[in-house]
């Protein structure tokens, strides 16, 4: 441990941005609208939605609150709570999250830096066509060296700011215009609106699809509902860290849940009524927003302006996602293995660096490479090949890995922990220091206690099976369709239980 005197937010506002700003990012425009566009559009955001209120705001205060705390990084943070136990590779597991994410989530930020330079010289606004767009954007990310260079100049960016510290890079960063980016969504809400024949994007947004919904979708939408919150590896706990006691920790949580579901909502408007008016299809992958919008922005007046000013937004809020990360990893380094700060974000940063160059590859000269398809000479590839999982590019399955299974089991275990491990005491007083009349204390933990275990552990049991299709492995689906039906009624006794132990009980746990 350093005994350097730890740094602190500048203001509680500046706090709330930088919650804010490392929830707000690429996960709320690009890959919210990409995978709900493949993941079916209502009833993906209904699932999302259920995920982001019954776990992702429980669990978002239970990490500020073990954050704040302790004082530590999130590995710290367990060994000071528990000392010697497993716990801390609880920690340790969002420490390798933080990295392997912020690897492929800087490969598409390189994308957004790209179509932003193209945007003031007008190249973007000039793509008229669904075609052009799809064309242009297949040239960016087929040339590997393109997808290399702006890979590495946004790690540059954000290993920048980290190496700078709390109150002079993250903080002034994050202060920056948020809501210049729900303003400039809203304009393009009007306009792809008006386009003829957007009804039927309204339509794919608001109307729930019940049979769309499997396994599948519903682990895809949990797991998007950590990675928009920025849960389950310790970003919270590291953010929390920060905090002083005056902070407003469940205020805090509700708002920055609310902000962030708001955002990718307005994106889901900005984009489905005019690519559907446009004749585009919407399961078209990492690609989406790259090849709708700019089409969009050709039929506004003024296009040039609104684009440049549209991809500085999603870059801005991308950075102040990115930094989040690289800091979780970085506080690791600087407090454990007393570090000093630059070195912690140049080191640190260069090697995810070179971890995201098969993301960067993999649009384009590393297209197919598939562990299934590394494996198929030497192991046949018959079963092997049927598995869903083992068939992804690097890029894919770096995302759904991390997203949908390791923030998951994280968030999993700081339900766990804080529900059932910590003493129900120092849980009570972390969050209701700050926030005095805080009623629903019981409940919360009941939650932590019931239902986001519950939730999460059936979801990646279920998630895991979906990886073997039904046309290869009719035993595993027959079983998933037994079985299903309770998730669902589990689900619901678990809430009821939650709010009603809490009322039965108010006190919950005799301290
Ligand atoms: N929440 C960010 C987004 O929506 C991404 C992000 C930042 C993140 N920090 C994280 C995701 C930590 C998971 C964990 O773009």
């Amino acid at each position: 441990m350093s005994d350097t005197v730890r740094e602190s937010w500048g203001s509680k506002a500046g706090f709330l941005l930088a919650a804010a700003g490392s929830a707000v990012g690429l996960g709320n425009i690009w890959r919210f609208t990409y995978i709900m566009g493949e993941n079916g559009g209502g009833a993906f955001i209904a699932v999302y939605l259920l995920c982001i209120a019954a776990i992702g705001v429980p669990v978002f205060l239970a990490e500020l609150a073990i954050g704040r705390h302790t004082k530590r990084n999130p590995v710290g943070a367990f060994e000071a709570l528990r000392p010697g136990t497993f716990w801390k590779h609880v920690g340790a597991l969002g420490v390798v999250a933080g990295f392997m994410i912020l690897s492929f989530y800087s490969v598409v930020g390189g994308w957004v830096i790209y179509y932003l330079a193209q945007s003031v010289l007008g190249n973007v606004s000039a793509l008229s066509s669904p075609e052009a767009a799809g064309v242009y954007f297949n040239g960016l990310t087929t040339s590997g060296g393109a997808g290399t260079m702006l890979h590495a100049l946004f790690m540059l960016v954000t290993i920048a700011i980290v190496a700078r510290g709390i109150r002079g890079g993250i903080e002034k960063v994050s202060k920056v215009l948020m809501p210049l980016l729900l303003a400039i969504l809203v304009i393009l809400i009007v306009r792809g609106l008006l386009l003829p024949g957007a009804g039927e994007g309204v339509r794919f947004l608001l109307w729930p699809d019940l049979t769309k919904l499997s396994p599948s979708v519903l682990l895809t939408a949990m797991g998007h509902a950590f990675f928009t919150l920025s849960l389950g590896m310790g970003a919270m706990i590291t953010y929390g860290s920060y905090l002083g006691r005056d902070a407003n920790l469940p205020r805090s949580s509700l708002d920055v849940a609310a902000i962030d579901t708001g955002i990718a909502i307005a994106a889901g408007f900005a984009i489905f009524p005019a690519l559907f008016a446009l004749g585009m299809e919407p399961g078209q992958g990492p690609g989406l927003i790259f090849v709708t919008l700019p089409v969009v922005f050709s039929q506004l007046a003024g296009g040039t302006v609104f684009a440049t000013l549209f991809f500085l937004l999603v870059f801005m809020a991308a950075i102040t996602s990115s930094i989040s990360m690289l800091e979780v990893v970085a506080a690791y380094f600087i407090d454990e293995r007393d570090w000093s700060r630059p070195k912690a974000a140049w080191v640190l940063g260069g090697m995810i660096f070179v971890l995201g160059l098969p993301s960067a590859l993999a649009t384009g000269p590393m297209a197919g490479m598939s562990i299934a398809g590394l494996l198929g000479g030497a192991a046949g590839q018959g079963a092997l090949g049927n598995i869903g999982i083992l068939n992804l590019n690097w890029f894919d399955l770096i995302s759904h890995v991390v997203s949908d299974y390791m923030l998951p089991i994280g968030g999993l275990f700081v339900a766990l922990f804080v529900g059932w491990v910590w003493e129900q005491r120092l849980a009570r007083a972390e969050v209701t220091d700050g926030c005095p009349g805080f009623a629903w204390c019981g409940v919360w933990l009941n939650m932590l206690r019931y239902l986001a275990p519950l939730v999460i552990a059936q979801v990646l049991a279920l998630g895991i099976l979906a990886e073997f299709p039904a046309e290869h492995f009719p035993g595993v689906a027959s079983f998933v369709a037994a079985v299903e039906p309770w998730l669902a009624v589990s689900a619901a006794v678990a809430a009821l239980a939650a709010v009603a132990l809490a009322v039965w009980r108010p006190q919950g746990e005799p301290a």
